[in-house]
């Protein structure tokens, strides 16, 4: 395995893992699945394979959500995976091509910048203009190649292209093939072949999915973690998990750090203290869960370097002031607020105000 690369891609992270479910894996799989179903849902939430092999939660969450999405998968609808930012939309997508087709890497970013012929083919053009349209002259785009393959391809930030673009799929996703007029051929999609398109709904500068291919979809919602206690451990677990593909040093346990992080962002996302009592000024930011993990993994990394080793105030502070304030004006007044009006008066928090005063 190259020690070098900075993040390995989820089939050779938990390869293991795989291997153990498909080895005991006698239940009916769908046509060029590597596991079965059932096997694809224990992988994601995490159990045990037959052998014994612990699986690992890459998911926490709601068990019918993820039972949906694979049974999606393995009729002819493409799955959509939606919800706000930092649901583990990319992750969640990312863990069920690894599961299902045992790789993770067709994928196309859409973007506004996105055209038509990177999601379904290109040319060479020095072999175009050498000798005209050929198979050989044809650049294939990962959708292409998951097709020929009968594997998965991931769209991320489907609606982020151009509708018109967005279209492009209508004809692969209802007929499974995708013509080339140039060459007079069509390609045909292999068995096993499906798309999973993650797009959120918050985000400014996003196309509406057209009603035709929006029937050509099943929307799955990702919800953001509905209790404290949910969001912290989803926190703590993919720090540890993050931090220690990036080999930081080591550091003392910081589960209760974390979850300082998590309570503050989620009132200051909610607008309100987890009591309900006090009313609060919301941020421009989401603050989702991804964003407390960013928060967490850097102030390890601080903690480690700079501090004693310990996650602590000092550590947070500027990490959690980078994550809330994404408008200067805005979002310093509702920090400011929330600290004098919680943070101030909260026991044990002493230290975090006066960590967060030093730097705004
Ligand atoms: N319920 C959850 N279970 C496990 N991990 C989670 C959960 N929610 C968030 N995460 C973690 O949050 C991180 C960010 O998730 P991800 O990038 O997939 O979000 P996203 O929904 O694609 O966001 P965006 O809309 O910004 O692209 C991942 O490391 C993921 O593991
Ligand atoms: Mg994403």
């Amino acid at each position: 395995m190259p020690e070098a690369q900075l993040r390995r891609p989820a089939e050779e992270i938990y390869a293991d893992e795989l291997a153990a479910l498909a080895k005991g894996d006698d239940r009916a799989r769908p046509a060029n699945w590597k596991l079965s179903p059932q096997a694809v849902v224990t992988y994601l939430l995490g159990g045990k394979a037959s052998d014994g092999t612990p699986i690992s939660a890459k998911y926490v969450g709601n068990r019918r959500l993820i039972e949906t999405a694979v049974a999606t998968l393995a009729t002819d609808r493409a799955l959509m995976l939606l919800g706000l930012p930092g649901t583990a939309k990319s992750w969640v997508s990312e863990q069920l091509a690894a599961a299902i087709s045992g790789s993770s890497q067709r994928l196309i970013q859409c973007t506004a910048g996105t055209d038509e012929n990177q999601i379904r083919y290109g040319w060479n053009y020095a072999l175009l203009l050498a000798k005209g349209p050929s198979r050989e002259a044809l650049v294939k785009t990962p959708l292409v190649r998951a097709m020929e393959e009968g594997t998965l391809l991931r769209l991320e930030e489907l609606t982020r292209m151009g509708s018109d673009v967005q279209d492009t799929l209508i004809t692969v996703l209802s007929e499974k093939t995708l013509p080339v007029p140039e060459l007079d051929i069509a390609i045909d999609a292999t068995r096993g072949f499906n798309v999973i398109a993650t797009a959120n709904n918050r985000d400014k500068g996003v196309n509406e999915l057209s009603s035709a291919l929006k029937r050509r979809f099943n929307v799955v919602v990702l919800p953001s973690p509905a209790t404290l206690e949910e969001e912290t451990r989803i926190v703590v677990k993919r720090v540890g998990e993050i931090g220690g593909n990036l080999s930081l040093p080591p550091i003392q346990p910081a589960e209760k750090e974390l979850a300082r992080i998590v309570t503050l962002f989620r009132e200051i996302r909610d607008g309100k203290t987890l009591n309900g009592k006090t009313k609060l000024k919301t941020s421009t930011g989401t603050l989702s869960t991804a964003e407390a993990i960013s928060v967490g993994v850097s102030a390890w990394a601080e903690a480690a370097h700079f501090g004693d080793g310990r996650i602590d105030a000092n550590a947070l502070a500027t990490n959690i002031v980078g994550a809330v304030v994404k408008d200067p004006v805005q979002d310093s007044v509702a920090l400011s607020e929330y600290l004098e009006t919680v943070v101030r008066t909260r026991e044990g928090w002493s230290d975090l105000y006066e960590a967060i005063r030093e730097v705004i």
